[in-house]
């Protein structure tokens, strides 16, 4: 087992810096999830831990030894792709035992592993059919199970359920979880899906343009998002955000909204008053209230039986909220909104971050 440790991590690709600099120690059998927005560095992250991709800068530990320079197949990691390509012409039996015969172990220790793997992955009835003859998700569950057998202290993991469809990928979800405890290793896993994220993760890193913008157990990034961005990525359907000016009087402090009406909010230390802000409200927060400060305009409803989905505006900026039951709302309704203080975020417009 090991913990993997990134120091002052820098990566270019040339004259193009792609991380400046990026610090995330992961403790060892910890899980850690990845997410970001398409393009911004995750998967070069993941593959300067592998010892696929040279890292320009700073120290990469793994089980406390420095591993920058380590070829890939001393680093005892192993990868899962978004793409798993298996070799049609074997079993999932031989598919599975292909890396550790190749790399001679012997064969009745070939076998034990394939078969643990297989009895962790619930692939032992099909170890022999060929992949043709399997599912998507089990043909993903074949490409684990080579990630088993190689027995490695860290799985990395670089979104590795993307070409599954929405059934699939829940299931997955659950299996690589249950995959965790079985195995203990610690792993690295990358996706662009936040609620992967929020499910899977001990802890979340957010990463937006080479940076880490938040690290914390989903319900801290949930709860306390430090800045607008992460308050913006995680959540489905996402935070509402409102433009207004943050006052504070006293003791009472008062966001001003649209048309000059006034939502309470907790007083933000620091005593900033008259302040460029946006208020941010999960979608489940959002409350009816006659006379309410915030005025929805909707344009699209979407009943799902649970709840409602509702497309509108506020203020001329468009919204996306959830009301749970089956309320009555028609596209060209005016709602009218509030939120307790207490499920109010405060963000200042000009940084984006958390007041
Ligand atoms: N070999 C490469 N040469 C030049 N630029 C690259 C190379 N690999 C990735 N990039 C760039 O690095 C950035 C991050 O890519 P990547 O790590 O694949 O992002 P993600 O996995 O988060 O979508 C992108 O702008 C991408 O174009
Ligand atoms: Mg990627």
């Amino acid at each position: 087992m090991a913990d993997i440790t990134l120091k002052d991590i820098k990566k270019s690709f040339h004259a193009l810096t792609i991380i400046p600099s990026l610090d995330l120690t992961v403790a060892d059998g910890e899980f850690v999830v990845i997410v970001g927005p398409s393009g911004c560095g995750k998967s070069t992250l993941l593959r300067m831990v592998a010892g696929l991709e040279p890292i320009t800068g700073g120290d990469l530990m793994i089980g406390g030894l420095r591993a920058n320079d380590l070829p890939p197949q001393k680093r005892n990691i192993s990868m899962v792709f978004q793409s798993y390509a298996l070799f049609p012409h074997l079993t999932v039996e031989q598919n599975i035992a292909f890396g550790p015969e190749v790399r001679g172990v012997d064969r009745a220790e070939t076998k034990k592993r394939v078969l643990r793997a297989a009895e962790i992955l619930n692939l032992t009835p099909y170890l022999d059919r060929k992949p043709s003859e399997i599912s998507g998700g089990q043909r993903q569950r074949v490409a684990m199970g080579r990630a088993i057998v190689r027995d490695p202290d860290v799985f990395l993991f670089d979104e590795p359920l993307s070409n599954l469809d929405a059934h699939l990928r829940v299931e997955m979800r659950t299996e690589i979880k249950r995959l965790h405890s079985a195995v203990k290793a610690t792993v690295l896993y990358v996706t662009h899906d936040q609620i992967e994220a929020m499910t899977l993760a001990d802890r979340i890193v957010i990463m937006n343009e080479g940076r880490i913008e938040q690290v914390g157990t989903p319900l801290e990034l949930y709860d306390a998002p430090v800045n607008r961005f992460v308050a913006g990525f995680l959540g489905s359907p996402s935070m509402a955000f409102i433009e207004g000016q943050l006052l504070v009087e006293g003791n009472n402090a008062v966001v001003e909204l649209h048309e000059g009406s006034r939502i309470p909010v907790r007083k933000p230390a620091g005593h900033k008053s008259n302040c460029a802000v946006e208020i941010g409200v999960r979608p489940d927060n959002l409350l009816f209230e006659k006379s309410g400060p915030i005025k929805l305009y909707v344009e699209v409803v979407e009943p799902t039986g649970s709840e409602v989905l509702v497309y509108g505006q506020v203020a001329g900026r468009p919204i996306r909220c959830a009301f749970r039951g089956r309320p009555e709302i028609s596209a060209g309704d005016i709602l009218h909104l509030s939120a307790t203080p207490d499920t109010i975020h405060i963000f200042d417009r000009q940084s984006g971050l958390r007041i």
